[in-house]
């Protein structure tokens, strides 16, 4: 990759003095009695960060030249959205009591090269997952936590292996649903979504609940660039998932409500993702294709190898969606948020909508997933029964 030498040396005070300096804020504000509060803690500390981060900010805003090509320009959006994310962590900004960011200078950057990589104008998940380049190992972070990088590390195994079993399932689209050869894909897909369920299991058991709540989490919050507030990444932000929804059938791309989530996390994808994405949203299901083919075929040998296969797979996506959900998101959001004051809760959740409303729009999805029978969603649940009963 080849960064201009300003992009270079505000890539090593990333990976260097600002994740010192996160850290120690962190620690002073976890070793305080009260947690919650981050105003008046640390300020010669916070000054530093904004000051520091600011000088190389001005020199790439004066450069003008976003680097050569996509990788170097994606690298310098990351790194000034990171930059952004922790000012907002250490409430150097905060969208609720301004009208436009007070970080002029890092705004238009952000705009600039995120504009031109048809990008939203903040920290990605790529950034920090899929495409965090390690240095002699090290990836880059906000602090050196122990906790942050086992949440980092984590959530990119299980994006790699969701985007495994998207690949996979993306390959039965071209040789069709009936293929004698579309037996291994559907081991593939088996393999990694059973990878996923055992990344986030370790996760869920080795994550401390108070440091991801306290100290990794804030860093995912909303925060505004120039006038507009951007959302917070989230592990979602691939096409991976969407595209293992829309080929499993089990979700559908002229569903309002699912179609409404697809527009939202365009842009805080990878170009080569939106294009994956689009591209899936054409194409027929897997389901659907079995269910053409029942009627005729429910007895052949193929056709139930296929279609057993494929049940399968819905049934580990179902198990990994729910444990996403009931134990990822209960455990290390919902019951720790519980505990807080009132007001406290405001802008805890990445998206920045009130915690209710984020867990229910969850709670759909995840409803979509394990196609639930129930009244209340648009689910799948008729169809895979016609097909589980196919199959005796
Ligand atoms: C401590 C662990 C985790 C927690 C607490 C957590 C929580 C959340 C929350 C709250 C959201 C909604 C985004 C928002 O705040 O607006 C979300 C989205 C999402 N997360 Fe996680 N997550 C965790 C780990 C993971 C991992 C390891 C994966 C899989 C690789 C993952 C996959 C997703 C996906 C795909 C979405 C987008 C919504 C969807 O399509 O389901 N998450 N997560």
């Amino acid at each position: 990759m080849q960064l201009s030498s300003r992009a270079e040396a505000f890539d090593q005070w990333i990976r260097g003095s600002f994740v010192a300096i996160n850290t120690e804020l962190e620690e002073l504000y976890f070793s305080a009695a009260d947690r919650f509060r981050v105003e008046g803690v640390g300020d010669a500390l916070k000054a530093k960060l904004r000051d520091e981060g600011h000088v190389h900010v001005v020199g790439l805003l004066k450069e003008g030249n976003t680097g050569d090509g996509f990788q170097s320009g994606f690298n310098v959006l990351g790194n000034v959205g990171l930059y952004l994310g922790a000012l907002r962590r250490h409430e150097l900004t905060n969208p609720a009591r301004e009208e436009r960011s007070p970080f002029p200078e890092a705004s238009s950057l952000a705009l600039h090269v995120g504009a031109s990589l048809g990008m939203a104008p903040r920290f990605a998940t790529s950034h920090l997952a899929t495409h965090n380049r390690a240095i002699a190992s090290v990836r880059k972070s906000f602090t050196s936590l122990p906790d942050e990088f086992l949440f980092i590390d984590e959530n990119t195994r299980g994006i790699l292996a969701l985007q495994t079993a998207a690949d996979a399932l993306t390959r039965i689209v071209h040789i069709g649903v009936s293929s004698p050869v579309a037996d291994v894909l559907f081991s593939t897909a088996k393999r990694a979504l059973e990878d996923v369920i055992r990344f986030n299991e370790r996760l869920f058991a080795q994550l401390d609940v108070e440091r991801f709540f306290f100290c990794v989490r804030p860093y995912y919050k909303p925060y505004r660039v120039g006038r507009l507030e951007y959302r917070g990444a989230n592990a979602g932000d691939f096409s991976g998932i969407n595209e293992i929804d829309l080929l499993l059938g089990l979700c559908r791309a002229n569903d309002p409500y699912y179609a409404n989530l697809l527009v939202d996390k365009m842009s805080f994808m990878l170009p080569t993702d939106q294009a994956r994405l689009r591209d899936c949203m054409t194409r027929t299901s897997l389901l659907d294709e079995l269910l053409e083919l029942v009627g005729e075929h429910a007895h052949s040998d193929w056709f139930r190898r296929n279609a057993a296969a494929y049940l399968e797979v819905c049934d580990l996506f179902g198990r990994y969606a729910a444990h996403h959900h009931d134990a990822l998101v209960r455990r290390f959001i919902e019951d720790p948020a519980t505990r807080l004051p009132q007001g406290a809760l405001d802008g805890i959740t990445a998206s920045g909508p009130p915690l209710q409303v984020l867990i229910r729009s969850l709670e759909i999805l995840r409803d979509m997933r394990i196609a639930a029978d129930h009244g209340t969603i648009v689910s799948r649940h008729l169809d895979l029964a016609r097909l589980r009963r196919a199959l005796g």
